[in-house]
Order: C-alpha cells, then sequence, then structure tokens
C-alpha cells in the first residue's frame, strides 16, 4: 500500500490549501455554471471520473451517481495483472470488459490501470525473475493492451515504479532486477499493440517537487530525448490533510517537458481542509493547459479503500459533500481551455527507402531478448504493405502484434494487419514483434503490397 501523503507533507511547511492558484492562475471564467462534475470538466475540455469496481455495478444509488457525474472510468482493480493473467497465457478479460463496457455506455473515456506493477502480480509472476519474467511481463502488456485496443483513453502502463524517501532511485522489485530498461521496454510494447492510446507512468507521493517526483521527472525527461514512447503522467494525489504548496508548480513542470499530467487517484482525507484541498488539486489542474482531467479513487466514502477516512465526494449514503460542492464550484470557473495533445514518437533510426513506403525500428533489447517496434510511413497512398527484417541467426520472432509474420526465423516478412494497411500519402502505423537472441542490426525494408 502507498504510504499517503501525510508524512512527507510534514515537511513542506508551505503547504497551504488555497495558496497555489491564488499565484499565477489565469481562470477565464467563462464557462457556464455546469451541475455535474463531468459536464462541467467537459466545458474546459477535461474529463472527471472514478475509479469504479465491477462489484458495485449492481448498487443502484453507486451506478446513478456514475452515470450522473462522470465521464470518465478506471478499472479499480479489474485490468490489473492478477485479474487479467491469473495464470501465464490465460488472459481473463470479464471484469475488466464489465468497466470497458460500463464507460462505454456512459460515452466516458476509459483508463486503463495499470499494465505492470509490482503489487497485484499473479503468483506465478512472482516467482519468476531474469529473462522469463522479462519476456512474461512484455507478452502480459502486449496481450492485454492488443485485446483493448482503440478503446482506452489512457494506460497506466507502469504503475509505482519509485521508491519512496529521498534516493529518487527506483523501487526494488522483481520487474526492477529484470534490468532497468523494464520500464521503457513497457511502454514501447503498449504503443506497438495500442498506438491510439496514451501511455502514462503513475505514481504516488509525488504531488509537490519533491526527490521522488524529480527521479521520475528525470526519466521522462530522458525518454522524450530518446523517443521512448511516454505521453502522460500520472498523479495519484492519495493525499492528507494539507497539499504542497508547489502542486501546480510540479505539474507544470511535468507539462513543459511535452507529457500531459493527469491526477489519478484522488482522495483527500476529511479534515477541515477537504474541501479546500480537493480545490485546490483541481484549481491546479485547469491552470495547467496540459493537464486533462482528474480522477477520485471511488464514489462514496463507503467506497474507499482507505477505511474510515471518509475522502470521497459522496458520504456513505451518496449524498454530494462539501467536498464536491468545492470541486463543482472551482470547475465552473473555468480553466485555460482545451488540454493541448500529445506528440507523436519520434522514430530511432533513419528511414530506409523502398517501393512507396518507409520503415523504422526501434528496439529495446535484453539478454536473450527484444522487443521491436516498427513505423510504417507510406510516401503515397497504400492499400497494404509489406515490411522484411533480416534476423541475426540464432534468433526468432515469437509473437508479432498489429502485422502478420511470415516466417519465424531469418528474413521474415510482416504483413499489415486488417486495419492498418490503408495509409494516405504521408500517414504511418506502427507494428511490433518480440524476438529472442540478439536483435536485428539491418534496417527494415518497406514495399506496397
Ligand atoms: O475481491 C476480494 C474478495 O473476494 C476477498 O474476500 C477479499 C479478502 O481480502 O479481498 C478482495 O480483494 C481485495 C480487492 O481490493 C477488492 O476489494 C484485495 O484483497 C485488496 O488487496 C484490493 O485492494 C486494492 C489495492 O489497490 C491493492 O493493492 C484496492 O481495492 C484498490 O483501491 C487499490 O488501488 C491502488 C491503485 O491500484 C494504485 N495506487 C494505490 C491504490 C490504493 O492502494
Amino acid at each position: 500500500m502507498p504510504l499517503l501523503q501525510k508524512s512527507r507533507s510534514l515537511l513542506l511547511a508551505s503547504a497551504v490549501a488555497g495558496v497555489v492558484v491564488a499565484s499565477g492562475a489565469t481562470l477565464a471564467g467563462t464557462a457556464e455554471a455546469a451541475t455535474t462534475l463531468g459536464a462541467s470538466a467537459a466545458q474546459t475540455g477535461r474529463y472527471y471520473g472514478a475509479a469504479i469496481a465491477a462489484g458495485r455495478l449492481g448498487d443502484a444509488t453507486y451506478t446513478g451517481i456514475l452515470n450522473r457525474e462522470f465521464n470518465s472510468v478506471t478499472a479499480e482493480n479489474e485490468m490489473k495483472w492478477d485479474a487479467t493473467e491469473p495464470s501465464q497465457g490465460r488472459f481473463t478479460y470479464t471484469n475488466g470488459d464489465r468497466i470497458l463496457n460500463q464507460g462505454i455506455a456512459m460515452g466516458a473515456k476509459v483508463r486503463g490501470h495499470a499494465l505492470l506493477w509490482h503489487q497485484q502480480e499473479p503468483g506465478w509472476a512472482q516467482s519468476l525473475s531474469g529473462t522469463a519474467l522479462r519476456s512474461a511481463m512484455i507478452n502480459h502488456v502486449t496481450q492485454v493492451a492488443t485485446h483493448y485496443r482503440g478503446k482506452i483513453y489512457a494506460w497506466d502502463v507502469v504503475n509505482e515504479a519509485f521508491a519512496d524517501g529521498g534516493s529518487g532511485g527506483r523501487r526494488d522489485s522483481n520487474l526492477q532486477r529484470t534490468g532497468n530498461d523494464w520500464i521503457e521496454a513497457a511502454f514501447r510494447a503498449a504503443r506497438a499493440a495500442d498506438p491510439a492510446a496514451k501511455l502514462c507512468y503513475n505514481d504516488y507521493n509525488t504531488d509537490g517537487v519533491n526527490a521522488k517526483s524529480t527521479g521520475i521527472y528525470t526519466m521522462v525527461r530522458d525518454f522524450k530525448a530518446r523517443g521512448v514512447p511516454i505521453d502522460c503522467v500520472g498523479f495519484q494525489s492519495h493525499l492528507g490533510t494539507t497539499i504542497a504548496g508547489d502542486y501546480q508548480a510540479n505539474l507544470q513542470r511535468f507539462a513543459d517537458l511535452g507529457v500531459d499530467v493527469q491526477i489519478t487517484e484522488l482522495d483527500v482525507a476529511q479534515g477541515g481542509n477537504q474541501a479546500n484541498i480537493y480545490a485546490t488539486v483541481t484549481r491546479a489542474c485547469l491552470t495547467v493547459s496540459r493537464c486533462t482531467g482528474i480522477t477520485v479513487w471511488g464514489i462514496r466514502d463507503s467506497d474507499s479503500w482507505r477505511t474510515g477516512e471518509n475522502p470521497l465526494l459522496f458520504d456513505n449514503s451518496g449524498n454530494r459533500k462539501a467536498a464536491y460542492t468545492a470541486v463543482l464550484n472551482a470547475l465552473n470557473a473555468g480553466g485555460t481551455g482545451s488540454p493541448s495533445p500529445s506528440v507523436p514518437p519520434s522514430p530511432s533510426t533513419s528511414p530506409q527507402p523502398g517501393g512507396g513506403c518507409t520503415a523504422t525500428i526501434s528496439l529495446n533489447s535484453w539478454t536473450g531478448g527484444y522487443v521491436a517496434t516498427v513505423r510504417v510511413t507510406a510516401g503515397a497512398a497504400l492499400s497494404g504493405w509489406n515490411v522484411t527484417v533480416t534476423l541475426p541467426s540464432g534468433g526468432a520472432v515469437t509473437s508479432t502484434w498489429s502485422a502478420t509474420a511470415n516466417g519465424t526465423t531469418g528474413t521474415v516478412k510482416f504483413r499489415n494487419a486488417d486495419y492498418n494497411g490503408q495509409l494516405t500519402s504521408g500517414g504511418s502505423t506502427e507494428f511490433g514483434f518480440q524476438g529472442t537472441g540478439t536483435a536485428p542490426t539491418a534496417d527494415p525494408v518497406c514495399a506496397a503490397a
């Protein structure tokens, strides 16, 4: 379980609710007063979401509030590794799909949570290490993101990989022990499996400028510099009775790296400041143009994982609390307008000429294996494409996504899938494959089909 903000915020003496947006905020105040959280957030192009549990969808009070108030949902537990791959290679999406379908029925965004996390790993994965674990985790990312391809607004690709305390470094886990590059391998596999989803790194105790958030900031800056596909950073914001004075400034410094920011698991201990803290978080997001939305981690206090802390916007009976009114008023006060779009990933090699298209390959390798992401770009309109990749001897393709492989060793020809063969002039798409042995060194060759 994550530590809450309490201990850290004691160190931040300047943390006072309301201070954050008092300086520097440029609230437009143009929005008409809306009467629900989602509708109000939508006025500035944002979402207001809730984490929901499949087991509660039969509760009429719960679903009544959900349908009325929210325009985004996150699966509280149902899309995690233990839920979706309870035994290796056997995927179960029943409950995850219930969350997805609830979101679709509401016309809401669906946030995917979470592809890789050191907690809630299934038992079989907990007992793996090294190459076997690396292959299993990449396969998990690929399979789950492929199952939900085109349906998820944003995935928490990696959750809580940084250590608490002052080190600013990674948390020890069996995932981390497969090699420091496990996070970027996961992001590349997720991009290949679902190119349309925004890919987020998500963590807690990052709700201000501190050693942990700076460690993550440094990783995101490095990913952006090297073209590792990352689009967003999630700030869980499990808050206590104070909020960091630099909460908004911290969001802004990440946004300035060229990623979206999202508040992903907001809940606030009920105390004298609960409503103010909720309002402060809301205004901070509205003030940062790349803050695309806020998710609260549950609906009623009785739905919360923080038993006894009453940290949510609705009481046990489903009545709106003072914190709800504070959030709605803050949303209705307006913000910076529509969040800006993400920047697409950049290729890692030079395009090679081919018959009507070019292909570039990005590799993420480890001892004994690799994941390849291939970007196909059309020189003129195409109705299909083939990409040929030459593998070093001894290596083999073990899985392919968003394309079909003809062969597994030597010269392997990849053909477009049904849905990504048609490209307009200058248009592009991606596919990926996982391989054993040494990664290919020759550039891929693309030809129109
Ligand atoms: O569903 C079983 C039930 O059948 C069983 O009888 C019961 C006995 O313990 O357990 C139930 O499962 C619990 C599950 O929540 C559903 O309620 C698990 O034990 C419990 O561990 C699990 O807790 C979840 C927790 O993540 C796991 O670490 C919380 O619901 C969930 O809110 C929480 O969410 C996390 C985010 O994913 C990441 N950030 C922190 C956040 C809060 O810890």
